[in-house]
């Protein structure tokens, strides 16, 4: 079995969270004792394949710097740009810049999914460490899917067995991700993940099967969800470090 290869975290955290509703980036809101991005760095700091992570930040982000993890020397950061893509290129660009080889792995990670266990990483590590490619978690569609009509009535009901959810960590080499995402940005094209820019590129990304519950926290019930989660593994499990 090839084994599991080694990769450079990136995290775009440059986002407002204007769907949240609340008086900071989601990123630092307060979840079990700790603020939701150090609970998604932690998932990587504690992988023994990661090699360095680069966080993309607002140029005016004052809560990062009170953060104990800023002084980490495991972590650099990236300017973030008025999209999660721009956010994506500047901190491949800095890896580049750094001398990071350009088919280094990289894997790309929402920095409001803080739920993210080691098991993901892994499965998606060992699926993808002999693909020409890459790709990304993603979860298969459960409900029945519905297309709308104007009207706001049900116009058709659609085959839901080929649809899935992409979720992150998406994986892809530093060079050919950095240019499909320039190329993309460069065109104008709505470029919402990593693997979208490489579909423009002409290649087809691996769906690899995540869990569920690496939700990205989108709305304010997405981390009262996550928060309460959390309360029943810790009443289930006493030593579980997310208690
Ligand atoms: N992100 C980023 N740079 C941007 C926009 C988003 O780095 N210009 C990051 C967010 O910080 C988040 C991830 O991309 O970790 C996913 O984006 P999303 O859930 O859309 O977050 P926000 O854009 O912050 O939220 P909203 O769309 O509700 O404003
Ligand atoms: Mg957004």
């Amino acid at each position: 079995m090839t084994p599991a290869p080694s990769f450079w975290a990136v995290l775009p955290a440059a986002g407002v969270g204007s769907r949240m509703r609340a008086d900071r980036p989601k990123q630092y809101l307060e979840l079990a004792g700790r603020s939701v991005i150090e609970h998604t760095l932690t998932a990587f700091l504690e992988h023994p394949g990661t090699l360095g992570i680069v966080v993309a930040l607002a140029s005016d982000d004052p809560w990062w710097p009170q953060l104990p993890l800023a002084q980490d020397a495991r972590i650099r950061c990236a300017e973030g740009g008025a999209e999660r893509a721009s956010s994506v290129l500047s901190a491949l660009l800095l890896l580049t810049a750094q001398g990071v080889a350009d088919d280094a792995w990289v894997l790309v990670h929402d920095a409001a999914r803080p739920n993210l266990q080691r098991s993901d990483i892994d499965h998606l590590l060992a699926s993808l460490a002999t693909d020409d490619v890459g790709g990304l978690l993603a979860v298969p569609v459960r409900d029945t899917l519905k297309r709308a009509g104007a009207d706001g009535r049900v116009a058709a009901t659609l085959d839901r067995s080929l649809v899935w959810q992409a979720y992150t960590p998406q994986m892809f080499r530093l060079g050919p991700l950095s240019r499909a995402l320039a190329d993309a940005l460069a065109a104008g094209v709505a470029v919402t993940d990593e693997a979208s820019a490489m579909e423009w590129a002409g290649l087809a990304p691996r769906l690899v099967e995540g869990r569920p519950d690496n939700l990205k926290i989108t709305r304010p019930e997405d981390l009262e969800w996550l928060r309460r989660s959390w309360q029943l593994d810790a009443l289930a499990d006493p030593g579980n470090p997310t208690s």
